[in-house]
């Protein structure tokens, strides 16, 4: 089973995956703050540096207890962190996790996180040893499907209003991905 120390520092052409520091508070603050990004996931956007101070605290948490893990995305070209990426509700004895995932929007549709992910995928089936990753999304997320369809990720169902925010309730995507399906992508 995977450790995460040392942390696995993944790269691809365009980006280089790496720790979260607390010094990417800055960073992790202007994509949490910004209501395009949270839009979808039933939570308003970081209103304060504190709450995404909380938020990496989480991260780093996760990552040293072995629990879960979130990678910083940082274009090769310049060092800038801008997304994250990562697995969480991990289920050990039954070896799936949940993947998330988010990028600043000035970024979109340059296949970033297709390939930021599939990087992700890559270590979770191979380091992580899981044998399916799960992704929950409002179904109104077309990019956040779009992504997921490319990837090999199969839509499996649908939760019905199973999440209450901002006065209305929401139904969720459920997709699924198994480690055989993802080799042959
Ligand atoms: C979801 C997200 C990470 C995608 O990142 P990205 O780097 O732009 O993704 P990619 O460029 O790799 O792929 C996006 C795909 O969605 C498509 N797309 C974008 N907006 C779309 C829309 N409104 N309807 C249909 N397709 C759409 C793009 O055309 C592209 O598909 P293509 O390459 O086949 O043309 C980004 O939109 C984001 O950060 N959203 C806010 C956070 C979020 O929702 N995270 C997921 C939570 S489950």
């Amino acid at each position: 089973m995977a450790s995460f120390d040392p942390f696995p520092v993944l790269t691809t052409p365009r980006l280089t995956l790496r720790p979260i520091e607390p010094s990417d508070v800055e960073r992790i603050f202007r994509i949490q703050s910004d209501p395009e990004v949270t839009r979808y996931f039933g939570r308003g956007p970081d209103g304060s540096i504190a709450d995404s101070e909380r938020r990496i605290a989480a991260i780093l948490a996760g990552v040293r207890e072995n629990t879960s893990i979130r990678w910083g995305i940082t274009l090769k070209e310049n060092g800038e962190l801008v997304g994250t990426a990562g697995f969480w509700r991990w289920n050990k004895p039954h070896r799936w996790a949940e993947i998330g995932y988010e990028l600043l929007p000035a970024l979109w549709n340059r296949g970033i996180m297709t390939e930021a992910l599939r990087a992700v995928l890559r270590f979770g089936f191979e380091s992580m040893e899981l044998h399916r990753v799960e992704a929950h999304i409002d179904p109104e997320n077309r990019a956040s499907a779009r992504v997921l369809e490319r990837l090999g990720f199969v839509r499996e169902g649908q939760h019905r209003q199973n999440w209450y925010y901002d006065g209305r309730f929401t139904d969720t995507a459920v997709y699924g991905l198994l480690r055989d399906e993802a080799a042959a992508t």
